[in-house]
């Protein structure tokens, strides 16, 4: 078979450069495309890119998605079969202070993104959204058919735009696009804005963490490793057309499908599909260490949710999927990446 080419968007962000790995591994041809914005250390992102640059198959150009003339050469020249769209503005606190930020990566920066694949065209676009979008909603655990019309920040309305603007060529344009929807990723070589690397480092450090809604705080922790399997495994399903579908109706096939009646599109959750309690995963982290945290609770803070539970049981019907990593293995691994990389 010949060689599959991937066009990755946010390689050298945490989530692409874990998928760029395995897809790597897997004998794919892979183009990254990155802006290596300041939102955290761009050293770290230009390591990661460093690692995937010692595979022969991987290429990569270093812009924003903004410049519409290089993403669109960029995507002409290498002609992939599939784009994973991962760059973002990511980060649900940072959207209150510069929600600007993120109409201009997520919004024009995916509509870009969406142009290239039809101009192409690919044969499957898939791009990430989050948990985020179910917003307020308190009906757990939270399924792609549930309404998601409550986004709490800008972070999660630019989101929710995306699977919106996907929906809509994947109409007019037939290009099959799916939607993931994340719940926290972790994982080594994670992203220094979340949780699990404030924590880690704090302990070591000796200086208080910060915990909020006074620890009452519930989440669907994703190993990095299972998320990107997850994502590998859902390039292959690709939405069927919907006159392609032999008149069969969305989801009398696979129950709870959330596949579109009139395109070639999904929205699928890859999550743990398993809540962890906040303090017991700071519980984790202390016993990895061996040294307890300063803890700091505070009250909720705007814009957050108390609890996210993923229903993963759509990408086990479409994939076979699972989660395979208990989550103190996980900490346990990123505890032990940390300190190797940081010398501590
Ligand atoms: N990590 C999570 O827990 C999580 C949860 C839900 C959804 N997501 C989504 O998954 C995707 C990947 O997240 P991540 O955790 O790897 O984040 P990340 O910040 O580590 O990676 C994103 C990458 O995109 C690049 N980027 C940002 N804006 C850009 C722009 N305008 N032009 C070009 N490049 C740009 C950044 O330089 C960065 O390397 C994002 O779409 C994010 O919203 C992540």
């Amino acid at each position: 078979m010949a060689e599959r080419r991937v066009f990755i968007t946010g390689t050298a962000g945490f989530i692409g450069f874990h998928l760029a790995r395995l897809l790597l591994a897997e004998g794919f041809r892979v183009h990254g495309y990155d802006g290596m914005t300041d939102y955290y250390d761009v050293r770290l992102k230009q390591r990661r890119h460093a690692m995937l640059a010692q595979s022969e198959s991987f290429t990569a150009t270093e812009a924003r998605l903004e410049d519409m003339d290089t993403l669109q050469r960029t995507v002409e020249a290498f002609r992939p079969d599939i784009i994973v769209h991962l760059a973002a503005q990511a980060g649900v606190r940072y959207s209150l202070e510069q929600p600007r930020t993120y109409i201009e990566a997520n919004i024009v920066g995916t509509f870009n993104v969406m142009e290239c694949a039809r101009a192409v065209p690919v044969q499957h676009l898939l791009m990430a959204s989050t948990s985020s979008v179910y917003g307020a909603n308190e009906e757990m655990p939270f399924r792609e058919t549930d309404k998601a019309d409550t986004p709490l920040t800008i972070y999660a309305a630019s989101k929710k735009a995306t699977e919106a603007m996907g929906h809509s060529y994947a109409h007019i344009y037939g290009l099959p696009t799916t939607l993931f929807r994340f719940f926290t990723v972790y994982g080594p070589w994670g992203r220094p804005d979340m949780a699990l690397f404030k924590f880690t480092r704090g302990i070591l450090e000796g200086t208080p963490i910060d915990i909020y809604n006074h620890g009452d705080m519930w989440r669907d922790f994703t190993y990095v490793d299972d998320l990107v399997r997850g994502i590998r495994l859902l390039i292959d399903a690709v939405p069927p057309l919907p006159e392609a579908r032999g008149g069969s109706v969305p989801g009398a096939n696979v129950p709870g499908d959330s596949l579109s009646p009139a395109a070639p599109f999904r929205i699928v959750n890859i999550g743990n599909s398993d809540r962890v309690r906040l303090l017991d995963f700071v519980d984790a982290i202390e016993a990895e260490i061996g040294r307890k945290a300063i803890r700091n609770y505070l009250p909720m803070q705007a814009g957050d949710v108390p609890a996210t539970w993923a229903d993963a049981s759509l990408i086990h019907a479409l994939t076979g999927f699972r989660p395979a990593t208990p989550f103190r293995e996980g900490v346990a691994r990123f505890v032990a990446w940390y300190r190797d990389y940081y010398g501590r």
